[in-house]
């Protein structure tokens, strides 16, 4: 029998890569959909070296309602794991239409297109971002929404339309993963994450500090009520991330209905901590130093990981030290990203292509993978 195809947008990225490779390993083919406006298509490539199988990529908008029916139509598409959208929290607060039109209309176009195919399983990419910055940890899914920025709000309104959804359709099963900090990178060195420009988040700043792209990193403050001074987040390895999408994607299918889950491993390492780890690693020393509090950062969050667990048994299985070990791995082997080439190892597995890579777009002119 044949694999199910899931639609992965947004699956040139670096959670979308990652999420290909753990479908692939689960038995599913991935169809990527994505803009490339902040991936690179030799990321689905890497997939390849890892998995043997080089997903389908159709270069196209989520907002491009045509382009999804085409999409639904060429594809006998199973299930949908919605990764596509823009991420960046000050990029919000500049221009917050543009994070309206992608990630709330984007939304709304991919679930009627859905529809419209009788394709109503769903795992969508939110964030704890949803819960704004006075929570106290651990933070339960049960927490209101208090999102503090255009982005957050997106995310909010999107789980808001979807529990609607649910709630007025009994055929939709839905997850919305609440992610907390992914980090790191696939075990093989072969993918990970590779920023377009100076980093904005901790791990890829380190990772760049310390292979020498980089002076030194900023400390975002150090006098925050934490063990250190330092920020607090819960980092979760994007391969744990990755897989929590598998398992979220298997309870769709089985439960109509919605869910809310954070993915996060229920414990807070502080910037220090992070960087401590880093460094036993890497072996090398990440030069540092305390700049002033950065705007609309909280203090200090964590997960409670417990809903994940009962609701679809998934929890986070590897920890920060593998989350840098990992990180390094990638960016040692790849210190210019994707236009460096794959290890000549990496080729033994055999290659499968579910079909060749294409563009199905409505709009004429659009620019092809
Ligand atoms: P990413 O930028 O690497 O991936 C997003 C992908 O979506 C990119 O490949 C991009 O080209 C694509 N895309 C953007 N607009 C599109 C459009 N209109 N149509 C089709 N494709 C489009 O980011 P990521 O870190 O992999 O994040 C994936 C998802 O997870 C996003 O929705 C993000 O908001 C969410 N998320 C990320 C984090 C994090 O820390 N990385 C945390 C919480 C939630
Ligand atoms: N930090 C530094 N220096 C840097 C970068 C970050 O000290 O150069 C600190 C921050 O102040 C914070 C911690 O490292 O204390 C983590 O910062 P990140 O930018 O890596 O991550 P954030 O927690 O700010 O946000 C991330 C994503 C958001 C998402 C959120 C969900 O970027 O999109 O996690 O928890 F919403």
């Amino acid at each position: 029998m044949r694999a199910p195809r899931i639609l992965v947008t947004g699956g040139a990225g670096f959670i979308g890569s990652h999420t290909c490779v753990a479908l692939i390993a689960a038995g599913y083919l991935p169809v990527v959909l994505d803009t490339l406006v902040n991936s690179d298509a030799r990321s689905l490539q890497r997939v390849a070296c890892i998995t043997g199988v080089e997903p389908v990529l159709v270069c196209g908008d989520v907002r491009d309602a045509v382009a999804l029916d085409r999409v639904f139509a060429a594809y006998n598409v199973a299930a949908v794991v919605h990764l596509a959208g823009l991420k960046a929290v000050g990029e919000s607060v500049a221009d917050p239409v543009s994070y309206y039109d992608v990630n709330l209309a984007g939304t709304l176009a991919l679930v009627q297109a859905m529809d419209r195919a009788g394709v109503r399983r769903l795992v969508f990419s939110s964030s704890a971002t949803v819960y704004g910055d006075s929570q106290p940890s651990p933070i339960a899914e049960s927490a209101p929404y208090a999102a503090v920025n255009p982005y957050g709000r997106t995310k909010a309104m999107v789980e808001s339309v979807l529990a609607d959804l649910a709630r007025a359709d009994a055929r939709w099963g839905i997850a919305c993963l609440r992610y907390f900090n992914p980090i790191g990178a696939h075990e093989s060195g072969l993918l990970g994450e590779r920023p377009h420009g100076p980093p904005n988040n901790l791990m890829p700043y380190i990772a760049q500090v310390a292979a020498g792209q980089r002076e030194c990193l900023v400390v975002h403050g150090a006098d925050y009520d934490t063990v250190d001074g330092t920020g607090v987040r819960d980092y979760v390895h994007v391969m744990d991330v990755a897989e929590g999408h598998v398992s979220a994607l298997r309870h769709a299918a089985r439960r109509p209905g919605i869910l809310m889950a954070n993915l996060g491993t229920g414990r807070g390492a502080s910037v220090l901590e992070v960087v401590s780890a880093f460094e036993r690693a890497s072996g090398r020393r990440i030069a540092l130093r305390i700049g002033p509090r950065r705007p609309g950062d909280a203090p200090a969050y964590w997960a409670d990981a417990r809903g994940a667990w009962q609701a679809f048994g998934w929890r986070a299985r590897r920890d920060l030290d593998q989350m840098c070990a990992d990180s390094w791995r990638w960016q040692a082997a790849n210190p210019h990203g994707f236009d460096d080439p794959a290890p000549a190892h990496a080729s033994g597995l055999p290659r499968f292509q579910d079909n060749t890579s294409t563009s199905i777009n409505s709009k004429p002119g659009h620019s092809h993978a």
